[in-house]
């Protein structure tokens, strides 16, 4: 029997993480800095992301805080060439970002509010993983991780364009793991259920929704940002090796609720 522990380590490999300045992003990006690996931390703000960074190096972890709005392309190469220049290389992609500034009906969607989300939450991982791949290829393979969401499978009331873009970025995943996986490049989706977030405080700051979501939940509460860490952890290093165009869900039981 082989030793199964050291399938998790990640010395060696450079990460970038999108959105990573808070919440979930920051969340996954400590957990691959504390698995060994060298963390680009990145968001729109670069105060933000340094100060993120600092706290991790503080810890005896590496990680540099690089900023880029993910919805420009020129900000996307600019973000691939620091790490370049950094680190050397990148191994493992986190596309967490993502935007949902609209809360309503399908019916009176703003079609300029619908090209904002598309362009952030699925054109802008589409365009920085190509940017990343021959790159992966050059170091012989490496991982995806596309953070989905619970809504690109099943939506709820008030958020379908949200949702219309996260069943693409599922969609983008599962292209990329079947046109990659001859380069030994993985990429897998995450769908989170309700994590405790400033990016869904419309939902639990509201005590009516956040009693109704509790209710129908198999796990009764709603999650910290800190439980999909081990996830991304798990799908970033050689313990997934066999996993490729996979959607997994880490929501509670969301999606088997009701
Ligand atoms: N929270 C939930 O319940 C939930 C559920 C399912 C899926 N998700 C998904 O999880 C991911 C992370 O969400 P979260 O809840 O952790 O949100 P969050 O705590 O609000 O953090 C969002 C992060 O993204 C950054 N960001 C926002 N717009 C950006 C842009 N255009 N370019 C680059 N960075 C940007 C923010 O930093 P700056 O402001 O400095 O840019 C911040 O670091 C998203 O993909 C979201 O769709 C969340």
């Amino acid at each position: 029997m082989h030793r199964i522990k050291g399938q998790f380590d990640l010395s060696g490999k450079v990460a970038i993480v999108t959105g990573a300045s808070k919440g979930i992003g920051e969340s996954i990006a400590r957990g691959l800095a504390e698995f060994g690996a060298s963390v680009v931390v990145s968001s729109r703000k670069q105060e933000a992301v340094d100060a993120v960074a600092a706290a991790f190096r503080a810890d005896g972890l590496e990680a540099t805080g690089i900023a880029c709005h993910v919805g420009d392309p020129e900000q996307l190469d600019q973000l691939v060439d620091a790490t370049l220049a950094k680190y050397g290389g990148v191994d493992i992609l986190v596309n967490n970002a993502a935007t949902n500034p609209t809360f309503g009906p399908l019916a009176e969607a703003d079609p300029g509010a619908f090209d904002k989300i598309m362009n952030v939450n699925v054109k802008a991982p589409m365009v920085l993983a190509n940017r990343c791949k021959p790159i992966m290829e050059q170091r012989g393979g490496g991982s995806v991780i596309n953070i989905a969401s619970v809504e690109g499978m099943k939506p709820s009331p008030g958020l379908g364009m949200y949702s219309v873009s996260k069943s693409a970025l599922i969609m983008l995943t599962q292209s990329q793991a079947k046109e990659w996986g001859v380069d030994n490049i993985r990429a897998n989706a995450i769908c989170p259920g309700l994590i405790q977030t400033k990016f869904s405080a419309a939902l639990w700051q509201n005590e009516a929704i956040l009693k109704q979501v509790e209710a129908h939940l198999p796990a009764g509460r709603m999650a910290q940002p800190d439980e999909m860490a081990g996830l991304a952890l798990f799908l970033a290093s050689d313990a997934s090796a066999y996993c490729t165009g996979g959607v997994f869900t880490a929501d509670g039981g969301h999606m088997i609720a009701g």
